[in-house]
């Protein structure tokens, strides 16, 4: 790893604004990501990482959207970025790849094209920009590849879609890639490809990863630190193993007890008794305490902070609230 911080996500709040009423999405979220890192964000459908993903690349609808909170990426605060500037950022510094590449692929274009496009945007021109379209489809190993570059997207599996991603990205190198639930429309064999590329794009370009996954064997072939995150609220954030092996928020820990047993590939987040609570509603204390099981009177008060348990290891939980930061 080389080791320093390329993005820092400081106290980020989201709310939508557009409905009958707010929703806020995320509240106080804060963490960082360091160069070439993977960093994964887990948690139950509906608890907004999405949302983180869609804040850091700007791709909210922000007349309908309040934004607090810091988004620093190499130095710089996304958020105050003017448009312009922003939309330069995203596809050469910051990637994305999404679960359905369709949402990200222009219709209009044969995959070559738009591959070719994103090789022209790193300052390749003239017949070179053919040639190493040509390379890149080979090396996301996709099949026939002087009839797949006339493809349109729609002619395409959502394998080789992803793949097509994967070649733009590889083009522009991006020194962050967001990865929201890249795999999981597709069958396994195919998944585990596309995660192998994935992992080629950190170890050859250094690229960091936010990776946003359902899966937990995912999290644990590729990931070095994990976010679990709750209701909007991160709860705890530490390396893959201490998160896999002694986590200590609740949440975590029944989220990590329904795994054991599973083969690697079904490793899902288990579903817990009763739901995440709505978000359009004020919520005292912490989110989770009418599911824990182990919530005791200061939970109904408790301010979410993040404690320090260790190095790195942070945790929100109001059994651990006595403790002194570190
Ligand atoms: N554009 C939007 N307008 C209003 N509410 C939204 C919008 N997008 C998401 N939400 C709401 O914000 C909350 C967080 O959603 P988000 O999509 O970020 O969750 P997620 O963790 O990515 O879930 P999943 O695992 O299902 O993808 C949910 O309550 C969702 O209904
Ligand atoms: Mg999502």
């Amino acid at each position: 790893m080389n080791g320093g911080e390329l993005l820092s996500v400081r106290d980020l709040d989201v709310t939508y604004r557009g409905g009958k009423k707010d929703i806020r999405a995320v509240s106080g979220v804060s963490f960082s990501i360091n160069r070439s890192e993977v960093f994964a964000l887990v948690g139950e459908s509906g608890c907004g990482k999405s949302t983180i993903a869609h804040a850091v690349t700007r791709l909210l609808d922000e007349k309908h959207t309040a934004l607090g909170g810091q988004i620093v990426f190499e130095g710089r605060d996304l958020l105050k970025l003017p448009w312009r500037e922003m939309t330069s950022y995203r596809g050469s510094r910051i990637g994305m790849i999404f679960q359905n590449p369709l949402d990200s692929l222009n219709p209009l274009w044969t995959a070559g094209y738009q591959i070719g496009e994103a090789v022209r945007c790193d300052g390749i021109s003239g017949k070179d920009v053919l040639r190493a379209t040509e390379e890149l489809l080979g090396e996301v190993m996709i099949p026939d590849p002087d009839r797949r570059a006339h493809s349109y997207p729609h002619e395409l599996s959502g394998g080789m879609r992803q793949r097509v991603m994967i070649a733009m990205m590889i083009a522009r190198h991006p020194s962050l890639l967001i990865a929201d639930e890249p795999t999981t429309a597709l069958d396994v064999t195919i998944q585990s490809q596309i995660l192998d590329l994935i992992r080629k794009l950190r170890r050859t370009h250094g690229t960091s990863i936010l990776l946003i996954t359902h899966d937990f064997g995912i999290v644990a072939d590729m990931s070095d630190r994990v976010g679990v995150m709750y209701a909007g609220k991160l709860m705890e954030v530490g390396g893959v193993e201490v998160i896999f092996e002694s986590p200590l928020h609740p949440y975590t820990q029944k989220l990590m007890r329904a795994l054991p047993n599973m083969p690697k590939g079904e490793r899902r987040l288990e579903v817990i008794n009763g739901g995440v609570p709505d978000m359009s509603e004020e919520i005292a204390g912490c989110a989770f305490k009418e599911r824990c099981g182990a919530a005791f009177d200061a939970c109904a008060v408790w301010d979410c902070r993040m404690v320090e348990m260790g190095a790195g290891h942070l945790v929100s939980c109001a059994m651990f609230g006595g403790r002194e930061p570190r």
